[in-house]
């Protein structure tokens, strides 16, 4: 039992995640639809392969794409970012994909060069009703969001899509969870 996944997977007894109050505006939700419809992010395929802290992270193909992007750009993002507690440290905003019917395997935030701590989510598209659960373990309990959410990435994930091209934008935090939990509402 020295796999990553025992060593990593938090036991922390705080359910791990969160539903929040914070929403993006609508003209901000459809611009970065604008923007992923006309190529403007700079996907990137991804893998959880790597090393942390000595252990190795094998998880391969998870389907997503990360589109890393000058968030200052788009028209009132930097305000509405600006709902978030200053004590909350973001060290990255990007848009992430994932592709209809991809399965993003059972994982944890822990790879090579990009380990984030937890992160939080707020969903652009499909509409929420198409917009799949992210899952998480133990109990592959389901979990949906529909304005924003805090999310313990120590903790095994993944994510089934469906028909439908599913995107959302991720504040990356290096603080743990159980830190931004009390933080955030
Ligand atoms: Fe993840």
């Amino acid at each position: 039992m020295n796999s990553w996944r025992s060593k990593l997977v938090n036991e922390t007894s705080i359910k791990p995640w969160k539903n929040l109050s914070y929403k993006l505006s609508d003209s901000v939700i459809q611009h970065l639809i604008d923007m992923h419809h006309s190529g403007k992010f700079d996907y990137e395929d991804i893998t959880f392969t790597g090393n942390y802290q000595g252990i190795d992270v094998v998880d391969v193909d998870v389907g997503p794409d990360f589109g890393y992007f000058d968030h200052t750009s788009v028209p009132s993002l930097t305000q509405d970012l600006e709902q978030i507690p200053s004590l909350v440290a973001i060290d990255k905003v990007t848009v992430v994909t994932v592709e209809p019917n991809k399965y993003i395997v059972p994982h944890i935030d822990a790879y090579k060069d990009n380990f984030r701590r937890s992160v939080i989510l707020f969903p652009i598209m499909p509409i929420q009703k198409y917009y799949a659960p992210l899952q998480f373990n133990p109990g592959a309990q389901k979990v949906s969001y529909s304005s924003s959410i805090l999310i313990n990435t120590d903790q095994e994930h993944f994510c089934k899509n469906n028909d439908y091209w599913r995107m959302n934008l991720q504040l990356w935090l290096t603080q743990p969870y159980e830190e931004i939990y009390n933080l955030v509402k």
